[in-house]
């Protein structure tokens, strides 16, 4: 059994751990937490081992925390970082590297440049091979994960018909749990957003994918808009929807309205945090026009990169293959079942 510690308690960090719980072969050695708040007991309500930083020690007087993130790191084979984004390179520099520990960034850290994490950006549909014998790997974003899991499939099956693809990404504003965040009426838009370039580590950084990106005030996931430009005529909506029948987490959908509906159900279904932890093309919206086909396809913001983490993990830790960490990620998340369940609800 291999040791874990999850450093962060966050809308990431909390999951992962829930998930981890359930797996035979880890042990969770606790969770780090830097503020001194509810989700201080909520972590120990869940049977967890709570860490602090030595230096805020004081500040956690009044909670039962079993020391501090630097002694945790001591006694574990490998820590998945939770952090905000960026500071998951300083723990690298001042903790996980001093202590030559095996760790795992999320999506708001970086492969490039001074700040990078990694020289790898994973995405187990693309390059879950080039995982194993690493000692450090980010995980991609949630929609770097959730772009991946359509660019692939498309890819292998189309090949050099496909000349072009556009994405505009319409992100959430905040997750459902982070009601500390207001959402503010605006739609805004972002400058040269990181989400085109992390994608293109693994798909060819030569690749005809061109992504913008805005943030509008909701909680229920993103959605992404693509055209997808061939060199002749493009294929039929069915064609497109057939490639997806058998992917990991992705399910078809004809008659959710919107996010929401895709969330909703997911609740009254009994999902693990409400989660999919998947992307869901919206087939009703569907078009294929002239040599382009348009597609719709929302992802799940906090569920999907919780799968993808548990694949990487098994990768650095215990140097599976890819249908191995697959098998047991699913004994775990249930993927395929819920896929089912979602396609007939909103057939
Ligand atoms: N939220 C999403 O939908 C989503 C999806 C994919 C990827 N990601 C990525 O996942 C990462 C975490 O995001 P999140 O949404 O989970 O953030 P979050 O909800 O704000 O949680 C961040 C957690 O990190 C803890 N923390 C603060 N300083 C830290 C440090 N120096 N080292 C380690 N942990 C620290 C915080 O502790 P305290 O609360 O105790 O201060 C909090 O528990 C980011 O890189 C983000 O880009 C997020």
């Amino acid at each position: 059994m291999k040791k874990v510690f999850v450093n962060g308690y966050g809308s990431i960090g909390s999951r992962i751990t829930a998930f981890l719980k359930d797996d035979p072969q880890i042990q969770v050695v606790g969770i780090g937490k830097y503020s001194p708040d509810d989700k201080v007991e909520l972590a120990l309500s869940r049977g967890l081992n709570v860490f602090v930083p030595e230096k805020k020690l004081d500040d956690f007087k009044d909670f039962e925390i079993s020391g501090t993130i630097e002694s945790a790191l001591d006694n574990c084979d490998l820590v998945i970082d939770a952090a905000p984004g960026g500071h998951g390179y300083s723990n690298k520099k001042n903790l996980y590297e001093p202590k030559n520990l095996m760790a795992i960034y999320q999506g708001g850290e970086t492969t490039v440049g001074d700040k990078a994490v990694s020289d790898l950006l994973f995405n187990s549909r693309a390059n879950y091979d080039q995982s194993i014998g690493k000692k450090h790997v980010m995980q991609g974003s949630c929609n770097v994960t959730g772009m991946g899991r359509i660019l692939e499939p498309l890819r292998e099956n189309f090949g050099k018909k496909i000349i072009r693809f556009d994405v505009t990404l319409v992100r959430r504003w905040a997750d459902i749990e982070q009601t500390e965040k207001k959402i503010t009426d605006t739609i805004e838009m972002t400058e040269k957003p990181h989400h085109g370039d992390d994608v293109k580590t693994y798909f060819g950084k030569d690749s005809p994918l061109f992504v913008r990106a805005i943030k509008v005030p909701t909680r229920q996931m993103h959605l992404h808009i693509m055209d997808i430009r061939f060199q002749e005529t493009a294929p039929k909506p069915s064609d497109i929807h057939d490639i997806f029948a058998n992917e990991f987490g992705v399910v078809t959908l004809w008659t959710a309205k919107g996010t929401k509906d895709v969330r909703d159900y997911a609740g009254t279904m009994g999902f693990n945090f409400t989660d999919t932890n998947m992307i869901h093309i919206h087939a009703n919206m569907t078009a294929s026009i002239g040599d382009t086909v348009q597609i719709m396809y929302s992802d799940d913001q906090t569920g999907i990169v919780i799968p993808e983490n548990h694949m990487l993990m098994q990768s650095m830790l215990f140097g599976k293959s890819y249908q191995e960490s697959f098998s047991h990620t699913e004994s775990i998340f249930h993927m395929k079942e819920k896929k089912q369940k979602l396609e007939e609800h909103f057939s």
